[in-house]
């Protein structure tokens, strides 16, 4: 595990210096998600594969920017899903962007996770890794230094609240109503990372995005953004359900699944399980 999350690191520091001076322009290609692949995109997912290739104990690595898995070592535990960029659409804005990183043993399935990670570029470099606890750390002269341990409290009071309000189920807009009206501040950038690291330490809170009209099985894909922040999540004492059941007891299909997500403190969740009892 230790040369995993070394790899991470290392990719990390690559990533953060192709996002100060690479090229964001689009490419011509679309993801497997029908969205455009930006150049830095493609970029940052060939800096990953190159780290992790050149570990003998990951067996496959899945990215949201390759159509199939890639299979390097067959008889080798891990497999590593990773989103080298995600919210990459936020680039040409300057607003904090993530990378994220699923680690599981024997095949991609949520309970097959043993540990998760993500990055935040945004002013500073910060990195969050999941495996027996929560542990932040912040990039400085060159390296990730260690900062403290995360746990999420039992209520928060931001809400990020994720889709197109239109799009949304009315009981759903209940829900977000009535954080609002019991004094929740909304905080979303657009960026899943971002957004779940700012109500991981501030403490609490609720990150939903619903299955909506537009999407039914939502957006977030689960093997490389809702399983590894499900599991953060719960390592951090909160919860993450796709509004009835824990997530991490969902199964995978695909490898660019995508589920119904809500990550929160013990609150919130409660209150999105009421909301969505019985629909
Ligand atoms: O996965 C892509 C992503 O950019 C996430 O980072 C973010 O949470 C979400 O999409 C935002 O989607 P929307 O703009 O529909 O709220």
């Amino acid at each position: 595990m230790d040369n995993i999350f070394k790899a991470i690191q290392q990719s990390a520091k690559k990533i953060k210096q192709a996002i100060d001076t690479k090229d964001i322009g689009y490419s011509e290609s679309q993801n497997s998600s029908g969205e455009l692949q930006l150049q830095l995109d493609i970029k940052c997912d060939m800096i990953i594969e190159e780290e992790f290739s050149k570990i003998a104990s990951i067996n496959s690595i899945a990215s949201e920017e390759k159509e199939a898995a890639v299979q390097f070592h067959k008889q080798s535990p891990y497999f590593i899903a990773y989103d080298p960029i995600d919210g990459s659409s936020l680039l040409d804005v300057n607003l904090s962007v993530g990378s994220i990183f699923g680690i599981y043993k024997d095949g991609f399935e949520a309970k097959n996770m043993v540990a998760a990670c993500y990055v935040v570029y945004g002013p500073r470099v910060e990195m969050v890794f999941a495996h027996n606890k929560v542990k932040l750390h912040l990039l400085q002269n060159n390296s990730f230094e260690y900062i403290k341990e995360i746990r999420l409290n039992n209520k928060g009071k931001l809400n990020a609240p994720g889709g197109t309000q239109q799009n949304w189920k009315p009981y759903h807009k209940q829900l977000v109503d009535s954080l609002f009206s019991e004094g929740y501040r909304l905080r979303y950038s657009g960026g899943m990372v971002p957004d779940l690291h700012q109500i991981l330490l501030k403490g609490g809170g609720l990150f939903s995005y619903p299955a909506t009209s537009d999407k039914p099985h939502g957006k977030l894909r689960k093997l490389f953004e809702v399983f590894p922040f499900a599991f953060i999540y719960k390592k951090a004492g909160g919860f993450a359900v796709d509004s009835k059941q824990d997530i991490m007891e969902l199964g995978c299909s695909h490898i660019h699944d995508t589920s119904p997500c809500f990550f929160g403190s013990k609150y919130e969740i409660e209150k999105v399980i009421d909301a969505y009892k019985d629909r």
